[in-house]
């Protein structure tokens, strides 16, 4: 299965955690539809944790769906799914266990690959609790890309064991095509921020068929859900979604589709943002400015990453609780002012044309927790 730019999709985890059943997840997929999510790329509808019932079916050992949550089975909601153009989810473990005590995959891979390629499976997101701490992480992930690759089903493969063992040294040669690279993310700024720049310097190790994934996206929860911890402004969630579209991670929503607010979808299908995301050469964001934190990323974060067509993407991040000035030299993307070359910037949020700049773009003042993002086209002077 070749996956060449970023998932992108709906999980049921940050809002609804255990409360899921055939019909949260069958409207989940009516309003991707019905929102035209679809149209910009978003497919995979992905039932997290907490599907099945407590303990496997005696006699075949195999995980069998909790029949209260999905009376009909799981196939119904695959044919249901895939009705509407989309593509099925679901969830396991590597341990004994999954996170929230549900069976777990450990010494059962190859019988759960078969099962959820029956319940006619897209994508599996396979967590990290319950390890026997005695078995290293590599071979267990292994052993599901294997289990994987032999059932029959083009199964995307989501590692979720949050940058333990140092995933990205490994994780590539496990047949994952996206991997958690953090613990979980909470619908707070303080939650995202951190987030962003722990994998600002890992982006190296990421691109077509492996993606770093940063967790799904709280945009647009505003405090409602399972991981509310005290929610975010608007302002915050621009900045967020800007920063995971940049950094080229999964693009996997966590809000509840039923609620959201208009000026959060114009957000999650800004086109420009998703073209850089979805952008065909999943180049790396990275750090233009220091900005006094020689050892670190700065909270004064400006990244910028080249893309397919010859344009620049840059990102005014102000991560600190105060105003900021912001600015960006061109000589650190590799544009001295000799080059003979300026960029040209346009604000993918409003349009506006910032005109030619030679040698620096200077954005006065950001806001705390705010964001601008340009599309940055080279021209010469
Ligand atoms: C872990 C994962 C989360 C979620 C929960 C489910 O914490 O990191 O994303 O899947 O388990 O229990």
């Amino acid at each position: 299965m070749l996956v060449n730019t970023p998932p992108m999709g709906w999980n049921t985890w940050n809002t609804f955690a255990e409360n899921i059943n055939e019909s949260v997840i069958c409207r989940a997929a009516d309003r991707i539809v019905e929102l035209g999510l679809d149209k910009v790329g978003y497919q995979y509808v992905v039932i997290d944790d907490c599907w099945s019932e407590r303990e496997r079916d005696p006699k075949t050992h195999k995980i069998v769906p909790d029949h209260i949550k999905f009376p009909n089975g799981m196939k119904v909601v695959a044919d249901y799914i895939h009705s509407k153009g989309l593509k099925f989810g679901m969830y396991s473990c590597d341990g004994v266990r999954t996170c929230a005590n549900y069976p777990g995959s450990y010494d059962h891979e190859f019988l759960d690959a078969e099962t959820f390629a029956e319940f006619g499976c897209d994508f599996l997101k396979y967590d990290n609790c319950f390890k026997p701490e005695h078995f290293a992480g590599p071979v267990l992930y292994r052993r599901m890309g294997n289990a994987l690759r032999q059932c029959g089903r083009d199964i995307l493969f989501s590692a979720c064991n949050w940058g333990a063992e140092n995933t990205w040294a490994w994780i590539r040669s496990t047949g994952a095509h996206m991997y958690r690279s953090t613990g979980d993310i909470f619908d707070s700024f303080a939650s995202f921020a951190a987030i962003a720049k722990s994998q600002v310097p890992k982006f190296a190790f990421s691109g077509p068929q492996c993606f770093n994934d940063m967790d799904m996206l709280t945009v647009g929860m505003f405090n409602e859900g399972h991981v509310a911890r005290g929610g975010c402004t608007f302002e915050e969630y621009r900045t967020e979604f800007a920063l995971w579209a940049l950094m080229g991670t999964p693009l996997m929503l966590g809000c509840n589709l039923e609620t959201i607010k208009p000026e959060v979808l114009e957000l999650i299908t800004n086109r420009e943002l998703i073209a850089f995301n979805q952008d065909p050469e999943c180049r790396p964001a990275y750090p233009v400015q220091v900005f006094g934190a020689p050892d670190g990323v700065p909270d004064r974060l400006v990244l910028a990453r080249m893309l397919a067509d010859g344009d620049y993407a840059v990102g005014f991040f102000n991560l600190m609780d105060h105003e900021a000035n912001m600015h960006c030299l061109f000589e650190q993307m590799g544009f001295p002012v000799l080059s003979g070359y300026g960029l040209r910037f346009t604000d993918v949020f409003t349009g506006e044309d910032l005109g030619l700049k030679q040698e620096l773009l200077h954005l006065g003042k950001l806001v705390p927790h705010s964001c601008r993002v340009f599309r940055a086209h080279p021209e010469k002077v």
